[in-house]
């Protein structure tokens, strides 16, 4: 039995493909270890959306071998570092690895491990085929235990926005069928999971024959025993009508939808490709809101894309104000080789100015999300209980809303996965906190009907 410690970089995606490849190994020879020291095999499982992402890999690698002393280890790199740096680590003489897999090819990972090992040590074997039927159907992942479940529905991205290293790294889109994806739900749970959160780089883009991301959905929600949904990450081309009108009847959906902006100016939206313009993005925000009430949106921003002016960066300013986000994250533009945006445009905007840009933008979105935070205070809400205590404090568990606000609590002594209703009693830029109303408590009782 060899030891493998894996660590996980980047987005949800690639958390769900290391528990595809933690069932992969488990089949074979293999057991998976908390400390990296017992291991004989380090896996890094890595990002390469921004710089930082990958920078930070290769430091990792270096202190994976000092803090060994010597002592042997393979050292093996997976996800998007791997299909995007494919040269550099195959090449640079000073990044120590053993073995290379992309995200399609982790049913090959104990071929090539057992590679690292044989006649051939030292000759780095890899395998970074893109695939265009990959979807890993048959593998059921190995999870820990816990209130919600990852299932990825469909894989890769078609979209090409100019800044974007994913479809490189990923490979075209592809999805599973909904039967497929219905026997994984069900099994879930039958696991004890109550909550689905479906996964794909453009999880609404699902399509498998004549079914779309709404049948899917649908689909799901049927399973017995799944209480809530949810679904990550959309692109905001792929909102028909037919799926908020599912969304706003289907009380297991939940009313919450991350919806990417990226930036608010109908130029600079152009030129990265978005296939949408400020006025048809904010037509989408209005349509779901009125037609799935109270539904929570989240986005992201890019600032400090190639050419964007200043002029053009207060047009995202406005468009944040306008449309009023529950939550925003907010990045600066890292250029990434190989894209469009690094081949045809100079990354001119300067750091400082970046700087600055991210740093208005997110004392703005905390700004928003207090208020929009705080005008839950008083409210009644039905939650998930996601931890029955939790990690800092022993008295309080941590529950969420199904417009997905985290919520502190005291003890009650329920459990997690169990659903409660609460009262909200305050609020904070990042999370609500609330008391259980106890329908055995006659003032409480009063207070429900106020
Ligand atoms: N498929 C998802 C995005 C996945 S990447 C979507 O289209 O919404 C998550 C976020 O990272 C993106 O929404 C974008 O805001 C950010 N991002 C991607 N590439 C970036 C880059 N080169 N520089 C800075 N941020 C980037
Ligand atoms: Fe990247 Fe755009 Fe695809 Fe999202 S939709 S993964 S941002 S290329
Ligand atoms: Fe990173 Fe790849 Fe996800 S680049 S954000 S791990 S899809």
């Amino acid at each position: 039995m060899k030891k493998v410690f894996l660590e996980t970089y980047g987005c949800q995606m690639n958390e769900y493909d290391s528990e595809l490849v933690k069932a992969i190994l488990a089949k074979k020879e293999y057991t998976f270890v908390k400390d990296e020291l017992d291991a004989d095999i380090v896996m890094l499982n890595t990002c390469a959306i921004r710089e930082h992402a990958h920078r930070k890999i290769y430091g990792r690698v270096h202190d994976i071998r000092h803090k060994r002393n010597g002592k042997p280890v393979k050292i093996g790199i997976l996800g998007c570092m791997a299909t995007n740096l494919r040269t550099d680590l195959l090449e640079n003489k000073n990044l120590d690895i053993d073995f290379i897999a992309g995200p399609d090819s982790y049913k090959r990972l104990p071929n090539l491990i057992a590679e690292s090992y044989g006649e051939r040590e030292g000759s780095k074997p890899f395998d970074l085929t893109l695939s265009e039927f990959e979807t890993y159907s048959d593998v059921y992942p190995a999870r820990e235990e816990g209130v919600n479940a990852w299932i990825a529905v469909m894989r890769g991205c078609n979209n090409f926005c100019t800044f974007c290293v994913v479809p490189y790294t990923r490979g075209r889109e592809r999805s599973r069928s909904v039967e497929n994806v219905i026997e994984e739900a069900r099994r879930l749970a039958a696991d004890g999971f109550k909550q689905i959160t479906l996964l794909g780089q453009n999880v609404n883009s699902y399509r498998h024959g004549d079914d779309d991301f709404a049948d899917l959905m649908q689909a799901v929600s049927r399973v017995e025993g799944i209480e809530r949904i949810r679904f990550t990450s959309p692109h905001p081309k792929d909102f028909p009508e037919k799926f908020l009108k599912l969304m706003a009847e289907n009380p297991k959906i939940c009313k919450q939808i991350h919806m990417p902006l990226q930036a608010g100016s109908s130029r600079v939206l152009d030129a990265m490709n978005r296939t949408y313009t400020r006025e048809e993005f904010l037509a989408l925000v209005d349509k779901a809101r009125q037609m799935v009430p109270g539904v929570a949106l989240s986005t992201d921003i890019i600032v400090g894309f190639p050419t964007e002016t200043d002029a053009e960066f207060e047009e995202t300013v406005e468009v944040m104000n306008q449309v009023q986000f529950d939550s925003a994250f907010i990045f600066k533009y890292s250029e990434r080789k190989g894209t469009i945006a690094q081949r045809k445009m100079p990354d001119d905007v300067p750091d400082a100015i970046k700087t600055e840009r991210i740093v208005r933008l997110n004392d703005l979105q905390n700004e928003i999300s207090l208020k929009k935070n705080e005008a839950y205070v008083g409210r009644e809400e039905v939650v998930l209980i996601e931890q029955e205590q939790a990690n800092k404090s022993p008295d309080m568990m941590v529950a969420r809303t199904d417009t997905n606000k985290l919520v502190t609590l005291p003890k009650t002594g329920h459990k997690a996965g169990d659903l409660i209703t609460i009262r909200v009693t305050g609020a904070t830029p990042h999370a609500l906190k609330g008391r259980w109303i106890n329908p055995s408590d006659p003032t409480q009782g009063c207070n429900r009907a106020n």
